[in-house]
């Protein structure tokens, strides 16, 4: 899939599917798989480096991660997060993080928000860059929202989303994603856009919807999120596998013998 297949799908079908890699060896199952597009999340932050929330990430760190995932996704698009602060120093800094994410290998960028940094979308999209918008629970903002918690539950706050929405596919923006917002607003925000909609937490009225790999699979958190629907019992396996290597180690159950040959 390419920036271009958005708007077919969009328009005719199918839906959207994206997931998240942050390393070489989970983006090559990704790569293997029929999903749609892999997004170097700065949910990394929290997944790959135990972090509280994903403000800790910066631009070295997700062009570090962008490289290794873009070295096994030759086959779909990636889309790499621009990181907290590193578009609110204005639009040259912006486009100091935008070149290094590049050139690491992201063919777009994925960036929260839009109040207030219209003028550094445009600047990245008129350089030919696409940018990926992001609304609803954008998690960069956590400290402002008081936690990770649902937006656009009451009137004045669902409209604000909508009308964000309409301003991030006005500057250009070839996709939203739309995070953690009631079903109803989701599906609003998706018939009120040409460009595709990408839902997490959003219900199933968006054009697309993205997970985090480690939380589909079952391999990060103890409980999953309430919208997130665990598809492997990823640590339940991996850590069966472990234990049965220890007690194979120890009762000299492996290795087995090798000879010259
Ligand atoms: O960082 C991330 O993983 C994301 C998705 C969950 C949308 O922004």
């Amino acid at each position: 899939m390419r920036i271009n297949d958005f708007y077919r799908y969009k328009k005719k079908g199918p839906k959207i599917s994206m997931v998240t890699a942050y390393d070489y060896t989970m983006a090559a199952l990704a790569a293997a798989s029929s999903v749609d597009c892999v997004l170097v999340g700065d949910s990394l932050a929290m997944v790959m480096h135990g972090k509280s929330s994903t403000v800790w990430a910066s631009d070295r760190v997700m062009a570090l991660h962008t490289r290794a995932v873009s070295a096994a996704v030759k086959n779909k698009l990636v889309v790499a997060d621009m990181p907290f602060l590193s578009f609110r120093k204005g639009p040259d800094k912006a486009m100091e993080c935008v070149d290094m994410l590049v050139k690491a290998g992201a063919q777009a960028v994925k960036l929260e928000g839009v109040d207030g940094h219209e003028r550094v979308i445009r600047r990245i999209i008129d350089s030919d860059v696409p940018v990926m918008g992001h609304i609803g629970l954008t998690p960069q903002s956590v400290h402002r929202f008081g936690g990770h918690r649902m937006q656009g539950r009451d009137k004045a706050s669902a409209r604000r989303i909508l009308e964000q929405a309409k301003k991030l596919e006005g500057l250009g923006c070839f996709a939203v994603v739309i995070e953690c917002v009631p079903s109803a607003l989701a599906k609003a925000v998706t018939s009120a856009l040409k460009v595709p909609t990408i839902g997490i937490g959003a219900g199933p009225h968006t054009d697309g919807q993205v997970l985090v790999m480690q939380d589909m699979l079952g391999l990060y958190g103890d409980v999953p999120l309430p919208f997130v629907k665990r598809y492997l019992d990823g640590r339940k396996l991996v850590v069966s596998a472990l234990d049965r290597f220890d007690r194979e180690v120890k009762s000299a159950g492996f290795p087995p013998e090798r000879t010259a040959a």
